[in-house]
């Protein structure tokens, strides 16, 4: 018997449905159940052949068990090492790697120093920094959000150099980045299971949260859709994530990569809505049972994507994802040749923040740099000259 399990948090409706479609569809050998986890003891093998990870993200125990479940044998999805070193920043550089378009974005150090550090472990850091020369990169309006993080928290969108500094002051110990607004007049969010399966949803966020999916959208160009999958299926090769969203924004026709690093994304039924609720409930059931089917005991069963693949051995020569057929894709926007099945995204329930909503403003705050709370070159000085 191949075991499945889910790992979940405070989600409600997709851990049953996924548990219930496996069980519902009876295949020899295969059952799926909510992951149990009692002692965890070094280099023991779980009961599971494939665990399905929605919430280590929020329990660092829960991603220390799925590593070591890991190591012996259990494909974990998404894989724990992986989602363990990536973020946002490096991602975005990857993307530019990997010949997907993504807006113009700059690594900022953290306003407050981190606890245990004091102004010489910013040595290294050039203070002031070339605030100038960022925002000309950059350009206003623009958008600030941390190098790791989602559900839209701490997200700003800005105006100009005070708009920035007064915000940044308000971020303490977050790593954040500036980022070029992409102004768009299409947005999409996209499931990608198992590096291959997409479901396209047009998503205007600029729309109250209840009505942010939307359905009966206008109908879009069927090139623009081919390349937005084709980059959603670029990026998750790269990343090598077998359950992942992936955000674009569309300006003057080219779609950029907003929102990529996102192993465990929002699937409520109430958030989505029932069409997308059921293709992904439908689609991850059929991966997990791929990969258990697919498991061999006792050996690495991860995904790991082109990024280490190709670190590990790069003359791999071979696409790390196949092609899909293109029956495959089951957009859920219109596209001309799919006018007759039109599907709906019925509803969307508040998940998530708005830009720039409540800040938590520190009092400590009162310069416009970044850690450093002195210049750092007189730290630096003061070091030569007492050599
Ligand atoms: N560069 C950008 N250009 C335009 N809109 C953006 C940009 N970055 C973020 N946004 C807006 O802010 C929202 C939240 O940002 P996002 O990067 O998706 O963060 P989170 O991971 O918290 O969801 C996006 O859905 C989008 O509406
Ligand atoms: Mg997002």
């Amino acid at each position: 018997m191949k075991k499945i399990g889910i790992l979940f948090g405070q989600e409600n409706t997709f851990p049953q449905a996924f548990i219930d479609r496996i069980n519902e569809k009876k295949i020899n050998g295969i059952m799926a159940e909510a992951v149990l986890i009692d002692k965890v003891m070094q280099a023991d093998p779980t009961e599971y052949a494939v665990i399905i990870d929605r919430i280590s993200q929020d329990v660092p125990f829960y991603r220390a068990y799925l590593k070591n479940a890991a190591i012996s044998g259990t494909a974990v999805l998404n894989n724990p090492f992986w989602w363990s070193a990536d973020e946002k920043f490096f991602n975005n550089a990857l993307a530019i790697k990997t010949g997907v378009p993504v807006p113009k974005t700059v690594l900022l150090p953290s306003k407050d120093r981190p606890d245990d550090t004091t102004e010489n472990s910013f040595r290294n850091l050039k203070y002031p920094m070339d605030w100038d020369g960022i925002f000309e990169h950059i350009g206003f309006p623009a958008y600030m959000k941390p190098f790791a993080g989602g559900g839209w928290k701490n997200v700003y969108k800005l105006n100009n150099a005070d708009e920035f500094f007064k915000s940044h002051s308000e971020t303490g110990q977050l790593i954040m980045m500036l980022q070029e607004e992409i102004v768009f007049n299409e947005y999409f969010r996209c499931y990608c299971l198992g590096g291959d399966e997409v479901r396209i949803m047009q998503y205007e966020p600029r729309n109250p949260h209840h009505l942010r999916y939307v359905h009966d959208g206008p109908t879009l160009s069927k090139k623009l859709l081919d390349t937005v999958k084709d980059y959603t299926i670029k990026l998750n090769a790269a990343l090598g994530y077998d359950f992942n969203t992936v955000e674009f924004a569309v300006r003057d026709g080219i779609p950029y990569a907003i929102d990529f690093c996102n192993p465990a994304p929002d699937a409520d039924i109430n958030s989505v809505g029932q069409e997308n609720f059921e293709w992904v409930v439908e689609t991850a059931a059929n991966m997990a049972i791929k990969k258990a089917q697919e498991h061999k005991p006792g050996q690495m069963n991860l995904t790991w994507g082109t990024f280490v693949k190709n670190a590990v051995a790069p003359t791999t020569k071979k696409p790390a994802v196949k092609k899909t057929p293109a029956k495959k894709a089951t957009p859920a926007v219109k596209t001309p040749a799919a006018k007759t099945t039109p599907t709906k995204a019925k509803k969307a329930v508040a998940t998530t923040k708005t830009v720039a909503a409540k800040k938590t403003t520190t009092t400590k705050a009162k310069t416009t740099a970044a850690a450093p709370k002195k210049p750092v070159k007189k730290a630096i000085t003061t070091k030569r000259k007492s050599k």
